[in-house]
């Protein structure tokens, strides 16, 4: 007699990635956290939202190191914002398609990798004993609506899922590649991240390619107002941060040294650079965001 529920389904991919996120490596056990210091770079000063602006140059080295830490921290608050919202849709979608077992084991290897991350995170600021600077609510609103709003099967769900781990992976990649004489812990957090989120990107590409597939020029056509909006929402929210983290950083009024930021010319062909391969990436896909 025929089984009554249908066969698993092959996945050479998601099982390839499954069989890589195995042994799973704790992060927490991954960094060295005796060495997270104060006294040294969390970022590259080149990577730092006011590089370039004289009057920024001019202040003393441990004023500048100090932004470096918050503009750290503000990547840090930027990924838990971001795997939150992605956990839990993550595992909301456990519930629906029980029968595509690769698919379900690689979701909830991703689901133990980002908790990992975020546990990772909060650790870290747990350690810093610094405030958390606060995340501007008012464009990110906006973007959790739409990543629980969205089907979890649909293109712009999984286009969001891309530009979310891409444009902070991007970043990770220029702090790796320009890491010389930075903080070691901060750089194992960084290494730790990009390692797992290699796989993350290839899921989440190939995801989107295959709902791509099935979706017509007209309606890639009709979502990408949409995708472009999500698009510069995020990279705004992540590249420039709120005004009180200026002050945190102990550079006041906070909302002139914010819109000094975002006026920066260096700062624009920074985040310019860093976010023009995933733009292409896209355009390449028919949902150019710009
Ligand atoms: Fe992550
Ligand atoms: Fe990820």
């Amino acid at each position: 007699m025929a089984p009554s529920h249908p066969p698993p389904s092959s996945d050479p991919l998601r099982e390839q990635l499954a069989r890589n996120s195995s042994p799973y490596a704790d992060p927490l056990a991954r960094v060295a956290w005796d060495r997270l210091s104060l006294a040294d770079w969390w970022l590259p000063p080149e990577a730092l939202s006011l590089h370039g602006l004289e009057t920024f140059a001019a202040l003393p080295e441990p004023q500048r190191r100090a932004l470096s830490h918050y503009e750290f921290l503000h990547t840090v608050e930027m990924g838990l914002w971001l795997e939150g919202l992605f956990m839990e849709r993550l595992t909301r979608s456990l519930r629906a398609g029980r029968d595509n077992l690769p698919r379900l084991i690689y979701h909830l290897h991703e689901l133990r990798e980002e908790a990992g991350h975020s546990l990772m995170f909060l650790h870290l600021i747990q350690r810093a004993g610094l405030p958390r600077p606060p995340l501007r609510r008012g464009g990110l609103r906006l973007l959790a609506l739409l990543a629980r709003a969205t089907p979890f099967d649909s293109l712009p769900f999984w286009a969001a899922v891309l530009i979310g781990e891409e444009v902070p992976d991007r970043f990770n990649r220029y702090i790796k590649r320009h890491g010389h004489g930075l903080c070691p812990a901060i750089l194992d957090v960084v290494r730790v991240h990009m390692m797992d989120e290699a796989r993350h990107v290839t899921h989440a590409l190939d995801t989107l390619s295959m709902h791509l597939a099935g979706t017509s020029a007209r309606r890639r056509r009709l979502l990408r107002p949409l995708l472009g909006l999500l698009f510069r929402r995020f990279v705004d929210a992540f590249y420039y941060p709120a005004p009180a983290l200026y002050e945190l950083a102990g550079l006041s009024p906070g909302r002139a040294w914010a819109r000094a930021a975002r006026t920066n010319p260096v700062r624009r062909a920074f985040v310019h650079a860093q976010t023009e391969s995933l733009r292409r990436l896209l355009a390449r896909y028919g949902v150019s965001p710009d």
